[in-house]
């Protein structure tokens, strides 16, 4: 099978594609054939070692002191079942299905295992494999901390930072299905997308100092690390939320026991990835309740391009990157 892989950190040219033996699923695994994956904002940062401030030694002691532990990039992937190990049941040969590899990565391959048990669903027939690729991502990560941490209900006031990404534009949806009111910030350029997204408002953050709007929100989400505590404080209504879902290690830490002090509270940290969020985002994506945004989709071979792209930081939704069928362009355009 043919996969792309990395010796060394760096820019999209470290990225070879090679050709390895398929493997064989254990009795408790599946083997997928991948249709579709992504490019997400964690294979730029793991591909690049590009992270946040504070995080440098920890991130390569989890990703490889010298190189790249892990050499096969890829955190999403849509596909069919090609083989299933002697214990599973619940899947068969032909089924398709949605994976989140995660932080296990893997997915930049024709084929990839993953356990029977793990971060996969079937995938709804209503979703073509591109679009499914594009769910767990940014859908799981907003879940996680729109739902589970939070428990956002209908009638608080949202402020989405970094709306037009791949995790603000499900945070958009998300939080508009949950019945909150969405004030969101992107640059001029996405604002239609993402008030057709369900935003109220859109701050277009080149014009528009979204730190003067006042004392209005119950939460204010930063998808994009350039809204810490410092500048979003006074902007949170008293017991309100901070979702810092990007941003410097120092943030969430100092700006935890700042917002504690101020009887405001301040979430962060990493979503937690499970196959019951991935479940939850992709039964609201069967509902038509959320769409994943999709950018631009490449073929595999342009999987150095696909990169290049997401390593501007201006992608829109997510990059898709795909094996079989058409290039397929997002309902939302
Ligand atoms: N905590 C966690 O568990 C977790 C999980 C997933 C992701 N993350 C982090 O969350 C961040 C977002 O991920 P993502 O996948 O959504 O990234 P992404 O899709 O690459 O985000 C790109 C978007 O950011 C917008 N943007 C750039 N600068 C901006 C600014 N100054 N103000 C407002 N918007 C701006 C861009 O819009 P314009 O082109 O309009 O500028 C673009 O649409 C990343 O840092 C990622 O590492 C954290």
């Amino acid at each position: 099978m043919f996969a792309y892989s990395y010796s060394r950190y760096g820019s999209p040219d470290v990225l070879e594609k090679i050709e390895i033996p398929t493997p064989a699923p254990k009795p408790d695994e599946v083997l997928i054939k991948v249709h579709a994956t992504t490019v997400s904002a964690a294979d730029w940062r793991v591909r690049s070692l590009t992270l946040p401030k504070g995080l440098g030694w920890a991130g390569r002691l989890m990703f490889g002191i010298t190189g790249p532990r892990k050499p096969i990039l890829g955190t999403d992937l849509s596909g069919v079942i090609e083989a299933v190990g002697d214990k599973v049941t619940q899947y068969q040969p032909g089924d398709a299905v949605i994976g989140f590899p995660g932080a296990d990565l893997g997915a930049h391959a024709e084929f990839v295992i993953m356990p029977a048990e793990g971060k996969l669903v079937r995938k709804p027939d209503n979703i073509s494999f591109e679009q499914a690729a594009a769910i767990p991502f940014g859908a799981t990560t907003a879940y996680d901390f729109l739902v589970n941490k939070t428990q956002i209900k209908a009638g608080d006031t949202v402020l989405i930072n970094g709306a037009s990404g791949s995790v603000g534009s499900a945070c958009v949806q998300i939080a508009k299905h949950l019945g909150a009111h969405v004030t969101a910030v992107s640059s001029g350029s996405n604002v239609q997308m993402v008030q057709q997204l369900g935003a109220e408002r859109v701050i277009d953050y080149r014009r528009e100092d979204v730190t003067a709007l006042g004392a209005n929100f119950d939460v204010v989400v930063d998808a994009v690390g350039t809204l810490p505590w410092s500048r979003a404080q006074h902007l949170i209504v008293p017991g309100g939320r901070m979702l810092l879902i990007a941003g410097k290690t120092s943030d969430i830490i100092f700006g935890a026991l700042k917002a504690r002090m101020k009887g405001k509270r301040m979430i962060g940290g990493v979503a937690s990835e499970s196959r019951d969020v991935l479940a939850a985002v992709v039964d609201l994506a069967e509902r038509g309740v959320f769409a994943p945004v999709i950018d631009r989709c490449y073929p595999f071979d342009e999987m150095r391009a696909a990169h290049a792209h997401v390593d501007t930081g201006h992608k829109k939704g997510n990059v898709v990157v795909f094996f079989t069928g058409k290039n397929q362009s997002n309902a939302l355009e």
